[in-house]
């Protein structure tokens, strides 16, 4: 089968194509999958360029989205011919968070699914919404499962809520996408007018350039009637977190998602303090979340926003696209 392994220390130029030996027949309680389509998130760049160091010969890619070809005994919740789609943390089924790292992600603590088959246990894996592509259904592993889990797990959206979502990346189209499939009233940010230009066609009811308005903070609050937001999705960091703490309502919600802008900074605390905000950590979400998060975007209807599509082999080409930020919404692979 075709894969990709990166090879140390990282860096696209250490993406090799490779031919690897087909997975066998699944065990018991496993599945067989022909791999059809990943995703990209900005997890996987940092993983393929050496910011976040695997080991030599890592197959990349947190998302996979395939047709299962075999079941191994004991499996009743899939059949052969089943669209599938990966989950983020194979072993996190439900309950509360209890993994705090990457050790058991695909694409970084274990191979992930830029190949052609794999065999892995049947939770890792749920069934596709109906009506999706491979593509569609590869962006909802990282991206779709953190915007949910942001906003309705963790931030208990309702209707009419206003939600903020920052720039134009996977997990805040998909963000912008949830809030209005809510009910939620969105102000989006970005660093492109054209871009802007887009987020309204998505809905969105105010826009903020925040390379012109580096104030954008304010210009939030200002456009809440000085109150400010009920939600935050935060994908920025510490260069981005001063300004989402003035944008959120005194006893609303943030939800810390990224490193856009690093890992770590100053952040004015007892401002935050004052705002009474609630300031969530999150990473993804359990295989509950993720089948709740299907069921929701079955009865919606809603399709994720993909912005190109690249063969397997174009990986790197795909990365460098990501990487030149001209991108609105997810980047794929399909194979
Ligand atoms: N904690 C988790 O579970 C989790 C899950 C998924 C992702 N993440 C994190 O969330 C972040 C976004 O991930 P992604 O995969 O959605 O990334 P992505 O698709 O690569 O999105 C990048 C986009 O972010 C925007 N951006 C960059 N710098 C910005 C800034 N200073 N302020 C506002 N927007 C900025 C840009 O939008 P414009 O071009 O419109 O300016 C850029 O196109 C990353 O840090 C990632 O590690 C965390």
């Amino acid at each position: 089968m075709q894969a990709i392994q990166l090879r140390e220390p990282g860096g696209l130029a250490k993406l090799d194509v490779v031919e690897l030996t087909a997975p066998g027949e699944p065990g018991p309680g496993e599945i067989k999958v022909r791999l059809r389509a990943s995703s990209l998130n900005f997890h996987d760049y940092a993983v393929v360029v050496g910011m976040i160091p695997t080991a030599d010969g890592r197959i990349p890619m947190s998302d996979g989205a395939g047709v299962v070809e075999a079941v191994g005994e004991g499996v009743s919740e899939f059949a052969v011919g089943d669209a599938v789609v990966s989950t983020f943390f194979p072993d996190w089924l439900e309950g509360t968070a209890r993994v705090g790292d990457f050790t058991t992600t695909p694409g970084d603590g274990i191979d992930g699914y830029a190949r052609e088959q794999v065999v892995a246990a049947a939770t890792s894996f749920t069934h596709q919404p109906q009506g999706y592509s491979h593509a569609e259904s590869a962006t909802l592993t990282t991206a779709g499962l953190t915007a949910w889990r942001a906003l309705v797990v963790d931030g208990g959206l309702k209707a009419g809520d206003t939600v903020l979502v920052l720039g134009t990346g996977g997990v805040s189209i998909f963000a912008l996408q949830f809030a209005k499939m809510m009910g939620a009233r969105v102000i989006a940010t970005s660093s492109s007018n054209e871009k802007l230009t887009r987020l309204r066609e998505l809905g969105a009811e105010h826009t903020i350039n925040y390379k012109e308005t580096p104030d954008w903070g304010k210009a939030v609050k200002a456009l809440t009637n000085g109150e400010g937001v009920d939600h935050v999705v935060e994908v920025g960091g510490p260069g981005t977190l001063p300004q989402s703490i003035d944008a959120v309502k005194v006893g609303g919600h943030i939800a810390l998602i990224g490193v856009l802008t690093g890992r770590e900074g100053e952040i004015p605390t007892a401002k935050l303090m004052a705002k009474q905000a609630k300031l969530q950590g999150l990473i993804v979400g359990s295989r509950r979340h993720q089948i709740e998060m299907i069921r929701a975007i079955e009865a919606a209807n809603l399709k994720p926003i993909i912005d190109r599509e690249f063969a397997l082999s174009d990986i790197a080409d795909a990365f460098r696209h990501q990487e030149s930020g001209k991108h609105f919404g997810k980047i794929c692979l399909t194979f």
